[in-house]
């Protein structure tokens, strides 16, 4: 293998100045050199090195520079990780977030010739369809560091508290070429609710607005809410781009089911279609969690995935509330819901309906009909 001098020196100049962004970095760099001169192996011995939680600044010694909440002691921000798990999304979010990218990209160019749009992204959309997600992979593809703070975190008890550690965000940030993550912007507005203290509400959404207003042209910040309707209109503002996170449609459940369950092997795309067609309804997570629950099954068991059994989970399942799998025999009942559940939405005929269930045809044909006969 061959590694290039000079990223070997600045990796040890990163590690030497505990510069932890900058070892993931460089790391990174070499991961991509060892895959691209064909050692796969190797470069995934160092992905997953790389991907260890816990070094950022708290290990480092950088924990006093960050802000912290004077009652809890907690910090207001963290280093927050790259993440590992593609995103999937659909297309028209794709698009969006590919320009929000190119833009930033771009952005000394865009701001010589006077077209420069501040770089603010608000992802908004139900749980669990990747905001957090996104935002983790939005600082990978520019190569910064990603600072999340956590608005409903920043909410002190204390009266005028909030808006102090609100500032203390926006003062650490600027001065690091980073992407500022403020995720859960809704908690802002849950002041509201909690407190009857209309001037308490009033000074914190001035201050979130002062310091986005506050963050120099390069600052990339990305803001998350499910409940985007509760946001300040201000503060909606000053996020020209917008992107709306739906629950995925049956293209991305497919990928989803071949990322989380049979880990892109093209031998079962076939049973991933299948998965993606019963599956509407639930999101990314909710198919992360039974794609999970059912390869620990298989690994403890020393099997192979039980499609029947995780077809089971799905019919089971609610958006939010994924039934995970348990390990029973399929009793008669579970024979019948399982059929007519693929006989309703699998799109697939009675002798394969019949293979998966592991009735005869016969038996499918006569659950389907008892079905009808109520
Ligand atoms: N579109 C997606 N592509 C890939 N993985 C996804 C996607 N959506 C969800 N997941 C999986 O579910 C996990 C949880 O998603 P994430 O925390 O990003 O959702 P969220 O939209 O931020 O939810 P919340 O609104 O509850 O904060 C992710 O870490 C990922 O493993
Ligand atoms: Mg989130």
């Amino acid at each position: 293998m061959e590694v290039d001098k000079s990223l070997v020196s600045a990796l040890i100049e990163a590690a030497m100045s505990a510069n932890y962004t900058g070892v993931r970095r460089i790391g990174g760099q070499i991961a991509k050199s060892l895959a691209e001169q064909d050692d796969l192996e190797g470069a995934k011995a160092l992905q997953s090195l790389l991907r260890k939680r816990g070094v950022p600044l708290q290990a480092s010694g950088y924990a006093e520079a960050l802000p912290r909440d004077a009652g809890s002691r907690l910090p207001l921000i963290e280093e927050g990780q790259w993440p590992t798990t593609p995103i999937m999304l659909g297309g028209e979010a794709g698009q969006t977030i590919s320009q929000f990218i190119e833009d930033a990209q771009h952005i000394s160019l865009l701001a010589e010739k006077g077209v420069s749009a501040r770089l603010g992204l608000l992802l908004y959309g139900p749980p669990g369809t990747g905001k957090t997600l996104l935002a983790g992979h939005i600082a990978a593809s520019l190569q910064r560091p990603l600072y999340v703070a956590r608005l409903d975190s920043l909410i002190s008890s204390r009266l005028g508290e909030t808006a102090k550690n609100v500032r203390g965000i926006f003062d650490f940030v600027p001065a690091r070429n980073a992407v500022l993550f403020l995720d859960e912007m809704d908690a802002i507005a849950k002041l509201r609710d909690d407190r009857n203290e209309l001037g308490e509400l009033k000074r914190v959404v001035n201050t979130v607005l002062q310091g986005l207003d506050s963050l120099t042209d390069d600052v990339v910040t990305v803001g998350a809410t499910n409940h985007p309707h509760l946001l300040d209109p201000a503060i909606w503002r000053r996020f020209p781009y917008k992107v709306k996170l739906d629950l995925p449609d049956e293209d991305v459940r497919a990928s989803m089911w071949e990322h989380f369950l049979f880990q892109e092997d093209a031998l079962h795309k076939d049973n991933a279609r299948l998965l993606a067609r019963v599956s509407e309804g639930l999101n990314g997570a909710d198919i992360e969690n039974i794609a999970l629950a059912s390869r620990r099954r298989a690994i403890l068991s020393d099997r192979e995935v039980d499609l029947a059994r995780i077809l089971l989970a799905v019919s089971g399942s609610k958006t939010g509330s994924p039934r995970l799998l348990d390990s029973r025999d399929l009793e008669t009942a579970d024979k019948k819901v399982l059929t007519r559940l693929l006989h309703e939405k699998g799109g697939i005929g009675q002798a394969e309906i019949g293979k998966i269930v592991g009735v005869s045809r016969q038996m499918v044909h006569r659950y389907l009909k008892e079905a009808i006969d109520g």
